[in-house]
């Protein structure tokens, strides 16, 4: 779990104004909810044999009303819940989306953190593969407003639920019939979630896997048309992907469209933004039975990525430092800030204890673009000297107003 301190911050900063320009672009609203809910809800909504449930989970008993709670670990389960409560579907479709930390247990490495942060979009009550679509093209502006490159999509369907249950039963007898093949993991796993096997880090089983049966085989016609759909619909819009049969997704919840966007810059944390379709979700929590989709992206890894990209990093957006010395000066300078920022500049006061020199110093280390020294002389006049700290301009003693004006003029 990281602080970020406020260096970082001014990127997190512009992530964060850029991320909510772009959801507003495409009618995406937002909804904000607690970072507890009861454990129940994530092991019915993203499986009891996933890894999120079995070992990453921070769930404990809340004493004072006996109740198993646990730190959201994605936020999926929680936007369905409370559309569920809230009724936000009687009113028709939604396009909602979340931003903020989620919690997993997860051994941290580089991009993986236990506290890290997420933006998720879900489109609730949409059946059409042009929802799908929607989610993949957005991605994809996101990525150019960002300037971040590098970045490749993959592609799947896992089709109907039924499609799953037949295929589920062709890899468990698979897996059966090569048992001595099967590491301690896919043991464990052969029965209660044997998709997952096919997700196997372990290079030694990637033989099996490769021969494993084809979830294709099992795909029932309306997926197959809705999967056909969603491509053109990005070749109409000019998004590369490439179709991985065998992208399944870590979480139980999916049907149909699944998708990753993954980099080869960041080492072993490559999916920066994962998502698909999940239309038996909210029936399955107790809403009414109605389609959706959605996706999350790891801002973390983003921003990493935008680290690495040639824009340049964003400066504090500060205009002007105020320095001031004696005891008329502090209340002019004090009220002068107000004034200033009434106008819509941006201020940063000095506390006016130590010499002109250093108050200087100070202000050249905020990234102000000017800086202001009042004395009491100034004071007394109602002015302050200005002076530009980016082109080492002269000093001009002005009124508030005059001030102001400056500032706003010589504004990029
Ligand atoms: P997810 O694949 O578990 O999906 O997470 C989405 C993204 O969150 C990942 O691609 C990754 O960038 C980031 N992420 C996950 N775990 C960590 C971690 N420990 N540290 C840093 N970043 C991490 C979901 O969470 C689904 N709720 C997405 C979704 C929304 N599907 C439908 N709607």
């Amino acid at each position: 779990m990281n602080d970020i301190l406020p260096e970082q911050a001014l990127l997190w900063e512009r992530f964060e104004d850029t991320a909510r320009d772009w959801l507003r672009a495409y009618g995406y609203r937002n909804l904000r909810t607690p970072v507890l809910e009861r454990t129940e809800l994530f092991v019915r909504s993203i499986g009891a044999a996933t890894d999120i449930v079995e070992k990453e989970m921070y769930t404990f008993i809340d004493a004072l009303n006996d109740e198993s709670l646990t730190l959201r670990p994605e936020g999926t389960a929680s936007c369905v819940r409370a559309a569920i409560e809230h009724n936000l579907i009687y009113n028709g479709p939604q396009r909602l989306y979340y931003t903020g930390p989620m919690f997993r247990h997860e051994r941290p490495q580089k991009g993986r953190y236990r506290q890290f942060h997420q933006v998720g979009v879900e489109a609730l009550g949409f059946a059409g593969p042009d929802l799908d679509a929607e989610h993949i093209v957005m991605c994809a502006r996101l990525w150019r407003e960002l300037g971040i490159e590098g970045i490749t999509l993959e592609i799947n369907t896992l089709g109907s639920a039924e499609a799953r249950a037949s295929y589920r039963l062709r890899l468990i007898e698979y897996f059966e019939q090569n048992a001595d093949m099967l590491d301690a993991d896919a043991k464990r796993r052969l029965y209660s979630n044997p998709l997952r096997v096919l997700d196997s880090k372990n290079p030694q089983m990637h033989g099996l896997i490769a021969e494993a049966p084809r979830l294709e085989d099992d795909l029932d016609e309306a997926s197959l048309q809705h999967f056909d759909d969603v491509q053109s619909l990005l070749r109409e819009t000019g998004v590369q992907f490439t179709v991985n049969p065998r992208l399944v997704r870590g979480l139980d919840y999916y049907n149909r469209t699944v998708f990753e966007w993954k980099t080869d810059r960041l080492g072993a944390q490559d999916t920066i933004c994962a998502g698909g379709r999940y239309d038996g979700l909210i029936g399955q929590i107790g809403g009414k039975a109605a389609p959706a989709c959605g996706f999350a992206l790891g801002v973390e890894r983003v921003l990493e990525l935008m680290r690495m990209t040639a824009l340049p990093t964003p400066g504090i957006a500060l205009d002007i430092y105020i320095a001031h010395q004696g005891k008329d000066a502090a209340r002019f300078a004090f009220s002068a800030a107000e004034q200033l920022r009434d106008r819509g500049c941006s201020v940063a006061l000095d506390n006016g204890e130590t010499s002109f020199k250093s108050q200087l110093k100070r202000a050249d280390a905020s990234g102000a673009r000017f800086v202001a020294i009042i004395g009491d002389s100034e004071a007394k006049l109602r002015q302050m000297g200005i002076r530009s700290l980016r082109d080492g301009g002269e000093q001009k003693q002005c009124a508030v107003e005059a001030a102001a004006e400056l500032i706003i003029s010589g504004r990029e």
